[in-house]
């Protein structure tokens, strides 16, 4: 078994006790499962089985260093939403051909930096950004290789927050603008259109907006195909959820399946760009409980070492975690309200969970923590970063260091 789960006793990764993770680094720490990584990573590839395909990793879910390597190490391309991504992707060994550069305002400053690399594709996002990355060809003498991001209007049915797949949501160019610019790109001699693309939302739980998009991409592709154009493949975009209540998920099979059927018969090769389904599940942030404290007749607060600074979903969407005590006690469950030490009463990890009975001292892990925690961690409060472990074949080591003050105010004057 790979990943975190119970023993009689207690909570571990990968077999490894993360309590010994904790008591050796401190809390809080992030705690990754390589093995879990590796196996999410190639149950999606091997869904496509024969198809053309290609995985670009959302470096946005986690882009720590040992993780974006181990991703390499498996064949994956990376999506990448700006120079900073770009940056690491390149010092991890990928090289331009394997990025895919995304994002909704990608500045002048990137955009110049970005046209020299000859990445896969710069993925446009209006007409002004395409007519940029034109002139910056121009000046360097190279053609860009660009995709459009398409917008389908199709509501992926998520939070509204992370659900990008609608003509309200800022993302991508309306179909009617896509047939017009797409119909220009032959008399653009500066920019090779390779893929047209389309990203309708995150943590996607149900399988039609998936399939809604892939048949959408699918359908404007044949128009371009029809009209002359050649593409090089489809870019899909990630999206596909996790199940972080411990239920069913769209599993990796069924998902590529979907998207094998619509768009499959086009012929070319399916770029996908998952994050969260790869690395959500295969990470935990570990914290200790600090204080026990009366809440109402029925329930206490428990306050833990970890809150909206190392992990912001649960206050910024109100996101379900399970929350797990590290070693098994036994007794009658008691009703917490498990929250964080910062100064805000959205600093709640999770609201009226049942649980044995916590003391001070005690560790939790927060489950299903892997993408979108520590990326979106920050200093609030003078916080400072969590360590981050990675427990790879029985054995773990700290692939970032807890930030020290020093960390902190470096680069302030
Ligand atoms: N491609 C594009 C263009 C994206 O914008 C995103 C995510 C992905 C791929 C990867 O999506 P995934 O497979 O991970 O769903 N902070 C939020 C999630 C924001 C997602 C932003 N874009 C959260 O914690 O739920």
């Amino acid at each position: 078994m790979t990943g975190f789960f119970h023993t009689e006793s207690e909570l571990v990764c990968d077999g490894v006790p993360v309590s010994a993770i904790a008591d050796a680094e401190g809390t809080p720490v992030y705690v990754y499962s390589a093995a879990d990584i590796r196996a999410r990573y190639r149950a999606l590839d091997a869904a496509f089985g024969d198809h053309p395909h290609r995985l670009h990793y959302a470096l946005k879910a986690n882009s720590r260093f040992a993780i974006v390597q181990l991703l390499r190490e498996l064949g994956s391309g990376v999506d990448a939403n700006s120079i900073g991504e770009i940056e690491v992707a390149r010092r991890a060994g990928f090289t331009p051909a394997d990025i895919v550069f995304t994002g909704v305002g990608k500045s002048a400053a990137e955009l110049e930096c970005a046209v020299p690399l000859g990445l896969k594709a710069i993925n446009a996002e209006s007409a002004g950004e395409l007519a940029r990355i034109e002139a910056l060809a121009a000046r360097t003498g190279r053609r860009a290789r660009v995709a459009l991001r398409i917008n389908p209007d199709i509501d992926a049915r998520s939070h509204p927050h992370i659900s990008t797949g609608l003509t309200i949501n800022k993302f991508g160019v309306p179909a009617d603008t896509a047939r017009e610019l797409l119909a220009s790109m032959a008399g653009r001699p500066l920019l090779q259109l390779v893929a047209i693309h389309v990203h309708v939302g995150s943590q996607i739980t149900s399988i039609e907006p998936l399939r809604g998009a892939a048949a959408f991409l699918a359908g404007v592709a044949a128009e371009l195909t029809r009209a002359g154009a050649v593409l090089e493949y489809l870019d899909l975009g990630g999206g596909l959820g996790i199940a972080y209540d411990g239920g069913r998920a769209v599993s990796p099979r069924e998902y590529v399946a979907a998207l094998v059927a619509e768009a499959g018969a086009t012929g070319l090769p399916l770029v996908i760009e998952p994050g969260r389904a790869i690395v959500g599940p295969a990470g935990a942030l570990v914290a200790r409980a600090i204080d026990v404290k009366p809440r109402s007749a029925s329930s206490d607060f428990v306050v833990v070492d970890a809150g909206m600074t190392e992990l912001l979903r649960p206050a910024l969407y109100g996101a379900f975690h399970r929350i797990e005590p590290v070693r098994r006690g036994g007794g009658p469950l008691r009703a917490y309200e498990i929250v964080g030490p910062v100064c805000e009463s959205s600093d709640v990890v999770g609201r009226d969970r049942s649980l044995p009975a916590l003391a001070p001292g005690d560790l939790v892990a927060v489950l299903d923590a892997g993408a979108y925690g520590s990326a979106m961690a920050s200093n609030y409060n003078r916080r400072p970063l969590p360590a981050e472990v990675l427990v790879d074949q029985g054995r773990w080591r700290v692939i970032r260091r807890r930030q020290t003050v020093d960390d902190m105010l470096a680069g302030e004057l």
